[in-house]
């Protein structure tokens, strides 16, 4: 347990499995409270349950993201349920089409639920956030996919500098407010995203250390913000 964080109330989207389950048992060994959030309601649970081992309070929603109408009955219901929020990690996200000639649809969902969905969410919940006594931080995963562009993947590079670039300048408004604001940029990490890509997983970035770097975000002292971390498998994931 930590003292930063003890008693804070974390917010943890797409927490059902990879990095954002990951995000919530660090959090929780960190000693905050949990909402998360997610699609799959059996995942969310496994979530939730490895969490209670370091947490007694624990609520999960099951939405769609990009449902704007789910999402707001769902802020409204937490808001009210937990009375306070100081932690969001914006975090949930799909690969999207990797084929340029894909249906445009792909295209759209895959802003809606990486980019849209992340920037609503925010401005539901910052009022919570600066009213809730402690620490506060936005943390968004993004990708070194944020930082340059790759062939077949347009509509997410696309999402991912959108959640670079507004997350610089969510930052600059909110700063004088005390809330940390920091966007996290990783390579290939080790989950069911990347598993048909024939890379070694041992190579990758495990979801546990993108995990402690929002951890170390969440905890870092309030003269600081690291606003932008990019984190690079050790190794080259694509070598055997
Ligand atoms: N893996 C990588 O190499 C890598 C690298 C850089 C950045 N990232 C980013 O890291 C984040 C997590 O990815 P991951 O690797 O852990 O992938 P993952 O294992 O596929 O997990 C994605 C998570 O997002 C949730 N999600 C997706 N669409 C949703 C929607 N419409 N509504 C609610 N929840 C939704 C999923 O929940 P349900 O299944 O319950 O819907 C799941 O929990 C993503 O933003 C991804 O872009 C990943």
């Amino acid at each position: 347990m930590s003292e930063e964080l003890n008693d804070c109330v974390a917010l943890v989207t797409g927490a059902s499995r990879g990095i954002g389950r990951a995000c919530a048992i660090e959090l929780a060994k960190a000693g905050c409270e949990l909402v998360l959030m997610g699609r799959d309601t059996e995942a969310l649970e496994a979530t939730a349950q490895e969490c209670a081992e370091f947490c007694d309070t624990i609520i999960f929603y099951a939405l769609d993201l990009a449902d704007p109408e789910a999402m707001a009955e769902t802020v409204e219901d937490l808001l009210e349920s937990t009375g306070k929020l100081n932690i969001i990690v914006n975090n949930a996200g799909v690969r999207g089409p990797l084929d340029t000639h894909a249906p445009f649809d792909e295209t759209v969902e895959t802003l809606e639920v990486n980019l849209l969905s992340m920037m609503r969410l925010n401005h539901q919940c910052i009022d919570a956030i600066l009213s809730s006594e402690g620490p506060k931080a936005i943390i968004n995963i993004a990708s070194v996919l944020g930082k340059v562009g790759l062939g077949g993947s347009a509509a997410y590079c696309a999402s991912k500098h959108g959640v670079v670039g507004y997350t610089a300048s969510l930052f600059e408004d909110l700063r004088s407010s005390g809330v940390k604001v920091s966007a996290i940029c990783p390579g290939f990490v080790n989950t069911a995203m990347v598993a048909d890509r024939g890379l070694a997983g041992e190579r990758m970035i495990q979801p546990e250390d993108v995990a402690k770097t929002v951890r170390f975000v969440a905890e870092f002292p309030g003269t600081g913000c690291p606003t932008e971390i990019i984190i690079r498998p050790q190794m080259n994931p694509y070598s055997a």
